[in-house]
């Protein structure tokens, strides 16, 4: 479900048309719908009912800040993976006890925000990381809550590079060692075991791995209960599928069938992680068309918008629906006999530089708009100045009125950190003056 409409000879997100809003704000451009923002988590909400989940928007799938007050105002806590996340969500006030610290690779200045936050867990994802976060918790002076982040290891079905609950991906412990590194986490001072927490990919378009996965979860919490007075949470990550094609992602209701068994008489409350499922399909991109060109029997439609703007063709063999946003709707996929075949590519110097490669597409002119649909998730996120391009805006839109919520960069933006002047100087000279990470 999303508020982008094809209709009137234009497409429309809600009541703004397209065409019109690529003219005022150029191209390309990330165009927002907030109501199907807001649609989206009212839905989620609807299909876990009962289980009164606590709903921690995973922030890396789209961070612009009006995103994620809107997000805030609609009920959501937040899992974040990055002190900049942090300092995100702490920027729209974002209530620190709703919100959960990811990622396989914190430092230790991470920990330290997140302690000072007041975040309610962190998901641990290794033996080193919890001994790490107990020596920082003790230097902090305050108690880490902690979910131990297993996996379950199942094949989600999904593309490979966004597989993460298999045994020979980076993320989790197995669930033995995860059993062991829980009871760690009970003995350990500074530490408290808050949640058993898995997460087993992304864009998951099959519901019977989440039924697995919980179950095995589930089955290590019990064993644990009984020992671990502070457990309150179960974290079953994110990764619901949406639909990149016409109807190619479950009903919500159906991940919600999938785990309920698993968690029934449990007594845990239930956390999840989801990106995608609440932003992606609320984005559009906005793109021009530069020129028509043919080579043999390849006919290529060469756009303003690139790899550098949108990743996921490239890095994913993502599929994004596109379509001039002036004319006629387009026809249902699979039956656009008339529209002949094109590669859809961007002016970056790299053959992988595509949106969509063999694509049924009308006939398209110089200065005509398309829209790439499905590009809320994952896409300015990604984003980079390879080529020296300038990140496009990001617009929101909701109702008959449109925000620029983040302008396109400037040329001034790309080289502002330069210092071409800058004098060489020896090792030493400047110790203690740098930043790093860690
Ligand atoms: N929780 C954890 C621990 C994660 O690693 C992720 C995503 C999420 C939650 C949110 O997953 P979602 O509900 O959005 O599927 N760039 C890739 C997707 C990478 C996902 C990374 N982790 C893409 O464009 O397909």
């Amino acid at each position: 479900m999303d508020h982008f409409d094809h209709h009137d000879g234009r497409l429309w997100c809600e009541q703004v048309p397209l065409d019109e809003l690529a003219a005022e704000v150029g191209t390309p451009a990330f165009v927002y719908s907030a109501s199907t923002m807001r649609d989206h988590v009212s839905r989620l909400r609807e299909a876990f009912e009962g289980l009164d989940p606590l709903i921690c928007y995973a922030v890396k799938a789209n961070s612009n800040l009006a995103v994620l007050r809107l997000l805030r105002k609609a009920g959501c806590g937040f899992d974040i993976v990055s002190g900049g996340e942090l300092k995100r969500i702490q920027r729209i006030g974002a209530d620190a006890s709703r919100v959960v610290f990811s990622g396989v690779g914190k430092s230790v200045r991470e920990m330290t925000a997140g302690l000072q936050a007041g975040v309610l867990m962190f998901n641990v994802e290794s033996e080193a990381e919890l001994e790490i976060l107990a020596e920082v918790a003790a230097h902090v002076g305050q108690t880490a809550g902690v979910a131990i982040r297993v996996n379950p290891d199942v094949d989600p079905k999904t593309h490979r590079y966004i597989t993460t609950g298999k045994k020979e991906n980076k993320f989790g412990v197995d669930l033995e060692r995860g059993e062991a590194l829980a009871r760690r986490a009970i003995e350990l001072p500074g530490i408290e075991l808050r949640g058993i927490q898995c997460h087993i990919g992304s864009q998951i378009t099959d519901v019977a791995p989440y039924g697995v996965a919980i179950e095995r979860t589930a089955a290590l919490a019990r064993r644990l209960q009984p020992d671990a007075p502070d457990l309150a949470w179960l974290n079953m990550g994110g990764g619901y599928g949406i639909y990149y094609r016409d109807a190619d992602a479950p009903d919500l209701a159906d991940y919600a069938t999938a785990v309920r068994p698993a968690l029934e008489g449990l007594g845990l409350r239930l956390i999840m992680e989801p990106g995608r499922v609440i932003v992606g399909n609320a984005g559009v991109m906005l793109t021009k068309v530069v020129l028509g060109k043919t080579s043999g029997a390849k006919r290529f439609v060469i756009v303003d918008a690139g790899m550098n703007d949108l990743i996921r063709p490239s890095l994913y063999e993502g599929y994004h629906r596109i379509w001039p946003v002036r004319g006629d709707a387009p026809p249902a996929l699979g039956t656009e006999a008339d529209a002949a075949p094109v590669d859809i590519v961007g002016p970056v110097c790299e053959s992988g530089d595509f949106l969509a490669v063999d694509r049924p597409l009308p006939a398209v002119e110089r200065g005509d708009v398309l829209g790439v649909m499905s590009v809320g998730a994952y896409a300015f996120t990604m984003s980079s100045n390879y080529n020296d391009r300038p990140r496009a805006p990001e617009v929101l839109v909701d109702g008959d009125q449109y925000a620029v919520v983040r302008e396109r960069e400037s040329h001034d933006d790309l080289v502002r950190l330069e210092r071409p002047d800058a004098k060489l100087r020896s090792l030493g000279a400047s110790a203690g003056e740098q930043e790093s990470h860690t």
